[in-house]
């Protein structure tokens, strides 16, 4: 096996060496966030190499005009995309009079990167040769605070390893910033003014047309040797660029020490008056924290979330790293504190995707968060596309649906359709399946009866709506059929009768009829207030029974064999595998034409619908279908992979689970596409979570109780994991010898491979 460019540890991620190529991909690896904000690991220093500026704030988006070829009616105006912000964790300076920049030095060496995820801190150090007589040492060290969601900390400092050095230090905060992915070039940012003070200099910009208010913030010091924080710098002004700027002398062997604080208030969460008083609070309280003590409550926060959610992998560094990697990043994405943020497919590390909602959420992220944290964060998930259900309501009656029929976005940052190619945003409606499988999948998971009362009961109502609209009824077949969509497998575009979609239609309209039935008669108050405030009446209940049990699904005329869709046995069924490695991935490759005329399968699509409903289908059936597509499905999508690794867990084969494990979980960090440095597939992470606990552990769900079939790899001695089942926390040891289940807390019946284990007080 080829070395990985990046070394293996157990808790960190490590870079060694300095490589302009590699700058982009491990500005990607190394992104921090905190929930609120996060940033890629871009240089503080001046660096003229290709790099990738990018810093990002939760829910700040601008809707850059949609630029399409061909307009299509129902198309939206907009993409809405988060906005790269006014970047603050620039130090540039100067050695001597000479600015510093690691591409033109004369010689860099020792450069390191390291991400510490247990402890949640990015650390880079390097020494560099400016000239024969000089040589500087520099160490960094950064975190976003878990704990003041506004805080980002930076301690940097530069030693004089040969020759004396005269430092002039410039610290600033930039709004000359731009999105690399913008449509047509317009400027997203109004900058309203400056603040200049002595404790902090800040920017206060407004997003144009959406007029989201942000005050970007930095204050930067000196921690003298004896340690105490020396606060005289200068500032400067250069249009939108402000600077706190000190000169500081060097002999050699000496180091300066700058503390820089920074980040962003925002209007989201604060008055514009209140901007500067809370900037003062946030400062004055870091500064009389100092960096050890901000560092050490982040630091405890980290614990908690690692007490939690790890798991432990003995015997196989590489999986282990992966997949604290890929929990890692997840929780520096998404920390359920606030119901307006949801989970972009890049979270803060890129652009692309425009940081928005996928159905991403619901079909992956949602079974790890509500696993690994306490229920109201996957409820705030929930509830995001609760408060959005008027904007599906509006999106669905945009494309001629009616009574409050609702369908949800593709892609949305406020609930309003964002995605333009006609084939995905009018077709791809399997979303809104996913939404009504989540609240399910929610419930059946914590144990919480209030949601679906509360909120959820009107989202489904509007789903199911939707779906008695968008079904017909075929007289030829004598069925209700489903014309003109797009599956999961978005390389089959207009078809008819997706089987997956036709399936999770059916499954929302008799799983929404069984929720009226049960809400109507449990609360009848609460089922009173829905139905007049939805128009609601009984015969659409029975309507969407007629068409459950009605529903056309395509099948093979000889063998037990779902089709993906009609007509699908036209193709040419030729296994990927005996595709050329060159043309691979064929998205590279092929034209859009072949690529829609071949037998090829970009993601779980027939098989997305096996892992939704697992007890619906027999083992046999699963081994079928499985054995019928996977041969077929080339896994370019990065949702690919977790799923058929969980599958193939389910049906045994370790060995084929394994391979598929080590694609989701090590995606980023090996580079399996060439594609990192546009930045991280986050969503995709929780995939990679669900194929140990899902595929290895075997964790279902199932009449109510949990259930763990625990299988382990070849090439691990053992894993552990937990879970928070309903409240319990529940820690699941597999090892060759056998599989311990440790309940933390209260009195549980958890069944492991099917016996009964009881816990008591
Ligand atoms: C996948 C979609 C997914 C999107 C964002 C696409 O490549 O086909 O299923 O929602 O990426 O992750």
């Amino acid at each position: 096996m080829k070395r990985p460019y990046l070394s293996i540890d157990p808790w960190k991620i490590i870079e060694n060496g300095f490589s302009s190529e590699k700058v982009k991909s491990s500005e990607s690896i190394f992104s921090l966030g905190n929930g609120a904000m996060g940033q890629r690991a871009n240089f503080e220093e001046s660096y003229s190499g290709t790099t990738f500026q990018g810093s990002y704030i939760g829910g700040v988006y601008y809707p850059d005009k949609t630029r399409v070829g061909w307009w299509k009616n129902g198309y939206p105006e907009y993409f809405a995309k988060v906005l790269n912000a006014p970047s603050w964790i620039g130090i540039h300076f100067s050695v001597n009079g000479t600015p510093f920049d690691l591409n033109t030095c004369v010689e860099v060496s020792d450069f390191k990167r390291e991400l510490d995820m247990q402890k949640g801190l990015y650390t880079r150090s390097f020494e560099a040769q400016l000239s024969p007589s000089q040589r500087i040492g520099v160490e960094i060290k950064r975190f976003l605070s878990l704990d003041e969601g506004a805080l980002g900390v930076i301690h940097y400092s530069i030693k004089a390893i040969k020759g004396d050095c005269d430092l002039a230090i410039d610290s600033f905060v930039d709004g000359h910033i731009k999105n690399q992915d913008s449509n047509w070039d317009d400027p997203f940012w109004d900058h309203k003014r400056k603040t200049i003070s002595k404790e902090f200099i800040a920017l206060h910009s407004q997003t144009l047309k959406t007029e989201f208010d942000v005050f970007t913030y930095a204050s930067s010091h000196i921690i003298s040797p004896e340690g105490e924080i020396i606060s005289d710098f200068k500032t400067k002004e250069r249009e939108w660029r402000l600077s706190q700027t000190k000169e500081y002398s060097l002999s050699e062997g000496q180091q300066c020490v700058v503390l820089k604080f920074g980040g962003y208030v925002t209007g989201m969460h604060h008055a514009v008056v209140d901007f500067e008083k809370e900037t003062q609070r946030i400062v004055t309280d870091a500064k009389e924290k100092g960096f050890e003590t901000l560092f050490k409550e982040h630091e405890s926060a980290w614990q908690e979330i690692w007490a939690q959610s790890d798991i432990q992998i003995e015997g196989d560094d590489m999986a282990q790293q992966a997949i604290r990697y890929n929990i890692f990043q997840l929780n520096q994405t998404y920390n359920g504190k606030d119901a307006r943020l949801n989970i972009g497919p890049k979270g803060f590390t890129g652009e692309k995707y425009g940081g928005s909602t996928y159905w991403d959420t619901e079909a992956y992220c949602i079974p790890f968060y509500m696993a690994t944290k306490d229920k109201t964060v996957a409820r705030n998930l929930l509830k995001y596309r609760y408060d959005q259900l008027d904007k599906a309501i509006e999106n669905a009656s945009k494309l001629g649906f009616n009574r409050g029929a609702a369908l949800y976005p593709m892609v949305t940052m406020n609930g309003e359709e964002c995605h333009n190619e006609w084939e995905i945003t009018f077709e791809e409606i399997h979303r809104n399946g996913a939404i009504a499988y989540a609240i399910f999948n929610y419930e059946r998971f914590t144990g919480d009866t209030t949601y679906i009362p509360e909120m959820g009961l009107e989202v489904l109502i509007g789903i199911a709506r939707f779906w008695s609209q968008r079904v017909q009824f075929s007289q030829n077949k004598n069925a209700y059929v489903i014309l003109g969509v797009t599956g999961p497998n978005e390389y089959e575009n207009n078809i008819n009768n997706n089987w997956y979609t036709n399936y999770l239609a059916q499954w929302c309209l008799q799983y929404t009829k069984a929720q009226v039935d049960k809400i109507s008669k449990e609360l009848p108050h609460r089922f009173a207030e829905i139905k007049s405030k939805l128009n609601w009446n009984e015969s659409e209940s029975s309507q969407w029974e007629t068409i459950a049990n009605q529903m056309y699904f395509p099948k093979h005329p000889d063998q037990d064999l779902f089709l993906q869709q009609d007509g699908f046995l036209d193709k040419d069924l030729i296994p990927a595998k005996e595709l050329l490695m060159e043309e691979r991935p064929i998205n590279q490759h092929w034209s859009w034409d072949r690529i829609l005329r071949s037998p090829y399968i970009k993601q779980a699509d027939v098989l997305q619908g096996f892992y939704f409903f697992q007890d619906h289908f027999q083992q046999a059936s699963l081994k079928r279908h499985f054995d019928f597509y996977e041969p077929l499905t080339v896994h370019e999508s990065s949702l690919s992979s977790c799923v058929h690794s969980i599958l193939a867990a389910r049906l045994g084969e370790i060995e084929l689970a394994y391979t598929f494990y080590l694609q989701t979980s090590r995606l980023d960090l090996d580079d399996y596409n060439k594609e990192v440095e546009e930045g991280l597939h986050i969503t995709s992470m929780a995939g990679t979570w669900m194929s140990i606990v899902e595929g290895f552990g075997g964790v279902q769900v199932i009449n109510n109780e949990l259930h763990v079939n625990p299988i382990l790899p070849d090439q691990w001695k053992s894993y552990s994991f937990k879970i928070n089942f309903r409240g319990n926390l529940i820690e699941v040891c597999v090892s060759r010898q056998k599989t311990d289940i440790r309940c933390m807390n209260k009195e549980l019946i958890v069944y492991c491979d099917g016996k009964a284990v009881r816990f008591k007080l």
